[in-house]
């Protein structure tokens, strides 16, 4: 029996219809297994925008640092795309990962066996695909300073710097390691150090790592490589560690090989509260349709309870009961195939809950 506290941050778009299924069936195993859950609203990204007149107010960063876990819907929308750069949405997620300390985001793309048509690649390509990408989150070009628009000689010019401190890359390369050792053993360290000083820099950190880790077998690969191998032949990768940007393309790309964006999940940690979400946006084209498939938010919810609060029995009874609803059949729209039962997003998550009963 245990109590949390989740900060709850539906946000934009879709955000709110999906954050409802994922409360219900975190709500289902609070009951089956005995423990409280305790929620706290708060505001980041657009609905920020809208309600402040910024996207991450202090007081909202404040009220998530006092809870257990941020349970995070989705944040932008063409509402709020021609606002200046640090007024944007997209400012405030970067800006609450940072606060967060979350510096390692862990982006997982299984193929749901009930889904493999669902790919645009072949069926062998892709059965039993079990990827981890392990993304650097709070440093990189994303971060690196100097950055800006300025004029040099009456010529404008754009400027983002990719910075890693030994530190940064230090920690999130041993905790890919350590996820490595939980599983396959295996880790591929992407980079592009044959024209980046920082990913030579990388790559030395990652051997120098290594020695610690005689157990895993790792390789270097080159991102514009690894592009290609993911498409190529997937089943080779089992741990991907990499940095900021490079992991934002190729965990995208790592997502579609499992045909449905709509059903993966992300956990950001490595700070005191870790924050979970999906890796899709806020899909405001599908926005009060009822047909958002709330699946990814349910993983989310499913790797909260496993990273972040350690009930990694609660989280496999999340993961068995999607399974279970995917055997029976039912489908949100974007993965509806023939001859199987379409439903809602109100009644996948329905499904979901009731099927927590089933699986323990
Ligand atoms: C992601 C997104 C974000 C990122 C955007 C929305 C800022 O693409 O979480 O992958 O680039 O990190
Ligand atoms: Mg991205």
């Amino acid at each position: 029996m245990a109590n949390f506290k989740i900060a709850v941050m539906e946000g934009d778009g879709i955000g709110p219809e999906i954050v409802a299924e994922g409360l219900k069936v975190l709500e289902e195993i609070a009951l089956k297994f005995n423990h409280t859950f305790e929620y706290e609203k708060v505001y980041v990204g657009g609905c920020a925008i809208d309600k402040f007149g910024e996207p991450l107010p202090q007081s909202e960063v404040d009220k998530i640092l006092k809870c257990d876990a941020l349970f995070f819907g989705a944040v932008g929308g063409p509402k709020w795309d021609n606002l200046p750069q640090e007024k944007k949405p997209e400012t405030g997620l970067l800006g609450i990962r940072k606060a967060l300390g979350a510096f390692a985001n862990l982006r997982p793309a299984k193929v749901f066996d009930e889904l493999i048509d669902a790919s645009t690649l072949k069926p062998e390509v892709i059965k039993g695909i079990d990827i981890l990408v392990v993304r650097e989150l709070t440093g990189g070009i994303y971060f690196g300073k100097p950055k800006g628009i300025f004029e040099e000689n009456g010529e404008k010019k754009g400027l983002n710097t990719m910075v890693y401190y030994e530190y940064e890359v230090r920690r999130i390369v041993k905790l890919a390691f350590e996820l490595a050792m939980q599983r396959r053993k295996k880790l591929t360290s992407v980079d592009k150090a044959n024209v980046l000083d920082v990913s030579q820099f990388w790559r030395d950190i990652v051997n120098d790592v290594a020695k610690d880790y005689p157990d895993v077998e790792y390789n270097h690969i080159l991102v514009d490589n690894a592009a290609m191998q993911l498409v190529r032949d997937p089943k080779q990768f089992d741990v991907i560690v990499t940095g900021n940007i490079f992991g934002d393309i190729l965990s995208d790309e790592a997502s579609m090989l499992t045909g449905s964006i709509g059903m993966l999940a992300s956990a950001s940690v490595g700070g005191d509260v870790g924050m979970f979400e999906p890796i899709h946006g806020s899909a405001p084209d599908i926005v009060g349709l009822g047909i958002a498939n709330p699946i990814a938010q349910i993983e989310s919810a499913a790797m909260m309870l496993k990273y972040g609060f350690k009930l990694d029995k609660e989280a496999e009874a999340i993961e068995n009961a999607i399974d279970l609803v995917l055997k029976m059949g039912y489908r949100t729209p974007d993965i509806m195939s023939e001859g199987k039962k379409k439903v809602n997003t109100i009644q996948m998550g329905d499904l979901i809950a009731k099927a927590i009963g089933d699986v323990i």
